[in-house]
């Protein structure tokens, strides 16, 4: 119990780092939050500071939701949790890595949304799956230039993908239904985002500049 609840805050703390913020203020001097969308996340990072920033953003979050979901891995070679449990804790690490993102306590608890964490999840436990998710974001951001409607669309491509077993395996219910609830928090966090998008007043993927929100 000791050793599953540290590394549960090891997660939280991965998730935590609140790189687009840190990113911001060290390279540029500016609170990333206060431009473009507000959002302290790769998105707005790359549309605020440029394209180099935005990548490595990006990267450094995937990688933040991907290495907490494989502690996991130390706590089975540890025999701290059995084969069958590794699924399980993998989902429960990267979910609360995603939460640390969302709510990162180095950034008074004023995190991003959460994508590209889900997205190191979902590399570290269904790879497959998160290649044709990957393809979905790119498909349908090229086609309508909203980022936020590619989340949405990869977010929901998941579960969707797993109810149709596109690679054959027959996934349990309650993966499906973890799947849908993925989704779910992605809309969650992306409600100011839908509603602009319906209001057709959403940012585009263009480079804004150093443009205050
Ligand atoms: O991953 C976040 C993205 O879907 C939306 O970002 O900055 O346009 O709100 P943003």
């Amino acid at each position: 119990i000791l050793l599953i609840s540290i590394t549960t805050v090891l997660a939280y703390m991965l998730g935590s780092i609140p790189t687009a913020v840190w990113y911001g203020q060290g390279f540029f001097g500016v609170d990333i939050r206060k431009y473009g969308s507000g959002n302290a996340g790769a998105t707005n990072t790359f549309r605020v500071l440029g394209k180099r920033a935005g990548t490595i953003v990006m990267l450094v979050d995937v990688l933040k939701g991907y290495t907490a979901t494989v502690l996991s891995s130390l706590l089975w070679y540890a025999d701290v949790i059995t084969t069958n449990e590794i699924l399980t804790f993998k989902i429960v690490f990267g979910l609360v890595a995603v939460v640390g993102h969302l709510y990162p306590v180095f950034a008074d608890f004023k995190g991003g949304k959460g994508v590209a964490s889900l997205l190191g999840m979902i590399l570290a436990t269904h790879p497959e799956m998160a290649v044709l998710c990957i393809g979905i974001f790119l498909l349908v951001v090229i086609a309508s230039q909203y980022v936020s409607l590619g989340s949405i669309m990869a977010a929901l491509a998941f579960p969707v993908l797993l109810l149709l077993r596109v690679f054959g395996e027959k996934e349990s219910p309650l993966l499906i239904v973890f799947g849908f609830v993925i989704f779910l928090l992605v809309v969650i966090t992306h409600q100011k985002n839908i509603s602009r998008l319906l209001r057709g007043e959403e940012n585009r993927t263009v480079l804004i500049r150093l443009r205050k929100k």
